[in-house]
């Protein structure tokens, strides 16, 4: 009887042993223990990106053409926790971002860690990439270390692109759909007073040209 018990107990105890282990074993084979993660991000981002910028408010290049690296400057404030921004300064949480503007995504930076999300990223820094990651770092390259939530406004994303901009430099800015108007306003109105004038007052026009334009911009701006 007692005998029996020990028995029954011990192939229990037994029994029980086996289905931790199995359970365990096939967690560990089938990496249960791990957020599961597909190997390629296929999100087609930059044409997503483009139709969105189309959609809403002044183009990323008009922001670009009217803001202020300064105003950037401020903002950046806010990446100084992770980010040196000055040529040679350290990594730290984050790399420096000297010269960031137009290099290759997640390359270089004096070997900083990348996630393989944004080292494996195509593509290199242009205007376009650079406001969707700033917009949402999660949802430009899901698996990124940079634990920020982006900037939410277009004019912020804008102005701190300027200001790494400032820093380093990069390719030229893109030409702004409504700035092109008044330069060329500005020069027929310079080519007006030199040659033959149509207009009189050829020398004035030449004078408010750009302004007029520039602070109709800015309302339109301001009212988004
Ligand atoms: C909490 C820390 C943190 C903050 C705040 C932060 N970043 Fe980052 N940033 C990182 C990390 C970490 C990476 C590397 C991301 C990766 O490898 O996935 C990174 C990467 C970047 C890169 C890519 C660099 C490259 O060479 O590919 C840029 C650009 C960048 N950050 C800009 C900014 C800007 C601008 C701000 C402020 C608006 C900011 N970051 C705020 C941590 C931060």
């Amino acid at each position: 009887m007692n005998d029996n018990f020990n028995t029954i107990a011990g192939w229990t105890l037994f029994a029980g042993i086996v289905a931790l282990g199995l359970s365990i074993g096939s967690g560990l084979y089938f990496q249960a223990d791990k957020p599961h993660r597909p190997h390629e991000m296929g999100f087609p981002i930059e044409g997503v990106v483009e139709a969105g910028a189309a959609e809403e408010g002044p183009a990323l290049a008009t922001l670009l053409a009217e803001g202020d690296p300064a105003q950037g400057q401020a903002i950046f404030a806010k990446c100084t926790a992770c980010h040196t921004i000055e040529q040679g300064g350290a990594n730290g949480i984050g790399p420096n971002l000297f010269a960031t503007v137009g290099e290759p995504i997640g390359k270089g930076k004096a070997g900083f860690a990348f996630s393989s999300d944004l080292a494996g990223h195509d593509g290199a820094w242009t205007y376009e990439n650079l406001d969707a990651w700033l917009k949402s770092p999660k949802a430009f390259a899901p698996g990124t270390k940079m634990t920020f939530a982006g900037l939410g406004k277009a004019e912020d994303r804008a102005n701190v692109i300027l200001y790494l901009m400032q820093n380093g430099g990069g390719p030229p800015l893109p030409a702004p759909p409504a700035a092109e108007p008044a330069e060329d306003a500005a020069a027929a109105a310079g080519d007006a007073a030199a040659g033959p004038a149509t207009e009189p007052g050829a020398d004035a026009a030449g004078a408010v040209a750009q302004p007029q334009p520039a602070a109709a911009a800015n309302a339109a701006t301001a009212n988004d």
